[in-house]
């Protein structure tokens, strides 16, 4: 379109100038031409990002009747007395063309929670199947952790304008004059979870980029329990090309351009799964008419918003909703309860389990064997089912020991409840409760729980001043009959929601 005239037309052009007749009519004709253009414009940039659903997705009622086969060869085997060889080699090494592992780590995280990860989850991959992102490079076992925090926009490393990087750059002085880790006083001023939060973005770049174009990518973290058998089953069933967001949902910002609608973001402990199109949906860049990008990456386009906000899965979340993809919730099945502290009860029971967060290492190694012996053709394994590693409710009273408070209401000396035994009475009296817990000492609070937990040792604390222990009960009865009365005859896979959450 030749609305700026070259050097040699513009001697016509002088002349038309004078007709001002003419001038009209062009000034005219530009005007209409520019309406046009605006109206173009606007409605290309209106639909995109697209409308995410709104406000998230509905559960469906009753249960989506998936059939699913497990991979494994042979589907189990008595783990007893077998090395971490003999159990991988029934691990479906074909499913990893679904779904990529990532999992994203810190140097300065606990190394029992990493050993503990790639002696169970993670114990299956080669080094060439699993990324690790971290925020230094450094070999683990014979696996590289990859510092996903180099080669950032370089806006990102301005100590003014996002001050948290410098414990990134930091670490890495200590670790390049050789002084991380072994001068204690210098290594403790890094702090590994503030940089967290900037690997999330990167490691979703860095994974399309090293393992393009997998169906599913999987982000989970050092202390993420992952029941790959399920996650194979469950991602089977859905077409990567759709954008699929998945995780167990967090309440994140209000979009004010939609009626300041609440969003929601997968929590990034329990793990968190995107599908080729979500990748491809969050990583797509604007584009000069000759091919260059002319648009920021994702995450030099949002380090205004990261270097303010405490956590990266919101981010995320965030994002994702920006590019048109809504999360699908997918709680219990992602779920950030430990293994200990799983509410058992009529709610899940008879559904899968894809994730656990914050299991403890010795549980996350020992569940990770036992789950070899359990493996079944054609059904998950199910709530029901993790139940009988620790089987709570059928122990005895124990003292120092704390069954938790989920799920449950509190009273004390007001109530004329005032110790264990008076405790244990208010539970049975009340048809709902299935186990008690008391807290003695000065605390003197009764806790009576609609669900089985088997919790964790508990020694006495002391508050200010005050002192409390923890004695744990449970009612076998209530929990023998919940057992016989709920049989899993059917898989209860639950479809996409945000309102049945934690
Ligand atoms: C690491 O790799 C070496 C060489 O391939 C191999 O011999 C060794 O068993 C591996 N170690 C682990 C922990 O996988
Ligand atoms: C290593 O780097 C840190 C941080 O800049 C510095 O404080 C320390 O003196 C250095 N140590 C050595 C041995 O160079």
């Amino acid at each position: 379109m030749a609305l700026f005239p070259k050097p040699a037309e513009t001697q016509q052009l002088g002349l038309f100038l004078l007709n001002k007749r003419l001038i009209r009519i062009f000034l005219g004709v530009a005007f209409f031409v520019l309406v046009v253009l605006g109206l173009v414009w606007r409605q290309q940039h209106d639909a995109l990002p697209v409308l995410p659903p709104a406000p998230g997705f509905d559960e469906p009622p009753g249960f989506y009747p998936y059939e699913t086969v497990s991979d494994y060869w042979p589907v189990s085997l008595d783990p007893t007395g077998k090395s971490t060889q003999d159990l991988c080699a029934t691990f479906p090494k074909h499913m990893l063309s679904l779904v990529q592992p990532v999992l994203k780590m810190g140097h300065g995280e606990d190394r029992t929670k990493l050993d503990a990860q790639l002696d169970s989850v993670s114990a299956c991959f080669r080094p060439d199947e699993l990324l690790i992102f971290s925020d230094l490079d450094e070999r683990i076992r014979n696996f590289t952790a990859i510092d996903i925090l180099a080669g950032l926009p370089p806006k990102y490393y301005d100590l003014e304008y996002n001050p948290d990087i410098g414990n990134y750059l930091l670490q890495k002085e200590l670790s390049q004059n050789g002084t991380l880790d072994k001068d204690q006083e210098a290594t403790k001023k890094v702090n590994g979870w503030i940089i967290d939060r900037f690997k999330f973005l990167p490691q979703i770049e860095r994974a399309w980029l090293m393992r393009p174009n997998k169906p599913f990518y999987f982000f989970y973290e050092t202390d993420t329990y992952v029941v790959w058998d399920t996650v194979y089953r469950f991602l089977s069933t859905f077409d990567p090309d759709v954008p699929i967001y998945m995780g167990s949902p967090s309440p994140g910002r209000h979009d004010s351009s939609r009626d300041n609608l609440k969003t929601w973001f997968a929590n990034g402990g329990p793990g968190f799964a995107l599908s080729r199109g979500a990748v491809k949906a969050l990583l797509r860049r604007d584009v000069a008419p000759h091919g260059q990008y002319s648009g920021p990456t994702v995450s030099e386009e949002w380090l205004p918003l990261i270097k303010d906000e405490c956590c990266g899965d919101s981010v995320v979340g965030w994002t994702l909703w920006n590019n048109g993809v809504a999360l699908q919730g997918y709680w219990p099945m992602f779920n950030p309860h430990p293994l200990h502290g799983i509410p058992f009860s009529d709610r899940y029971w008879c559904q899968p389990i894809m994730t656990l967060h914050k299991t403890t290492p010795k549980d996350m190694v020992e569940v990770w064997k036992w789950e070899f012996g359990q493996r079944k053709f054609k059904r998950p394994l199910l709530y029901a089912d993790y139940w009988n590693f620790h089987r709570p409710g059928t122990s005895d009273t124990l003292d120092n020991w704390d069954n938790g408070d989920w799920d449950a209401s509190k009273s004390g000396p007001e109530q004329g409840i005032d110790s264990f035994e008076k405790c244990e009475e208010a539970c049975k009296k009340d048809d709902s409760c299935v186990q008690w817990n008391w807290r003695g000492r000065d605390e003197k609070v009764c806790v009576l729980a609609r669900s089985f937990r088997y919790g964790e040792k508990r020694e006495p604390e002391q508050r200010d001043d005050k002192w409390v222990d923890y004695k744990s009960g449970w009612i076998k009865d209530r929990l023998d009959k919940f057992r016989q009365e709920r049989q899993c005859e059917v898989v209860e896979w639950v479809g996409p929601s945000i309102t049945r959450v934690f």
